[in-house]
């Protein structure tokens, strides 16, 4: 059974992100999956310390508190579904705070290992960022996909996969986007039956 992990970085709830994530999760979980959400607003946490600790005497983040299980759970997981707003260009704090702290993902010396040895989790991990953005444009802010899944690729991240709904505002907005949840439900099922991959 493949394990999907979801982080919901907006502090809405209910709101866009959180419909489409819901959406392709749902979609999953009747395919097979096992999903299993958190709403980061509702944890407390702080940022990476870049106290180095996990490259030195620690395999971990030694931070304890909200994101630990959070951590372990991404650890073990299959897929991870990062939901966010576009926030002045960019992911939620929220979010951000999260995946700083996946530094602790990364082996020490990493920047001098081979890719396919700079992580401590298990190779062949499915990204899935799900973009909420205000603005119909679609030209804008299209740096945040690519720039996230290059780098949590060296956490062994190796595909990543986009869904993303623009001109999404007010509460409801996407849940009116019935091809955006179509697209999320497709993705959903997809990620659920993949097969698994060979690490490369
Ligand atoms: C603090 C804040 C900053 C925002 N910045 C942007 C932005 O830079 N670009 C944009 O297109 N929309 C921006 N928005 C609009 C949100 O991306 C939009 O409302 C989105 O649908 C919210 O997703 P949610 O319902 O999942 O929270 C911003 C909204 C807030 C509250």
């Amino acid at each position: 059974m493949r394990k999907i992990v979801c982080l919901l970085g907006s502090p809405r709830p209910g709101g866009n992100s959180a419909v489409m994530a819901q959406a392709l999760c749902e979609a999953a979980g009747k395919a097979g999956a096992s999903v299993q959400t958190f709403a980061l607003n509702q944890l407390t946490y702080r940022g990476c310390q870049g106290c180095l600790a996990c490259k030195k005497d620690a395999e971990a983040c030694v931070l304890q508190d909200g994101l630990t299980p959070v951590l372990e759970a991404v650890r073990a997981c299959d897929v991870l579904v990062l939901a966010t707003p576009v926030y002045f260009g960019e992911v939620t704090s929220q979010l951000k705070g999260f995946i700083d702290r996946t530094f602790g993902y990364l082996q020490a010396g990493y920047a001098h290992l081979p890719r396919g040895e700079r992580s401590r989790l298990s190779p062949g991990k499915t990204l899935v960022f799900v973009i909420a953005q205000g603005h119909p444009k679609e030209e804008l802010f299209t740096d945040i996909f690519p720039r996230y899944a290059y780098l949590l690729n060296w956490q062994g991240f190796t595909e990543s996969r986009l869904l993303r709904a623009c001109g999404v505002y007010h509460l409801g907005d996407a849940a009116a986007r019935l091809e955006v949840l179509e697209e999320a439900r497709v993705l959903g099922r997809e990620l659920a039956t993949a097969q698994e991959r060979a690490p490369e």
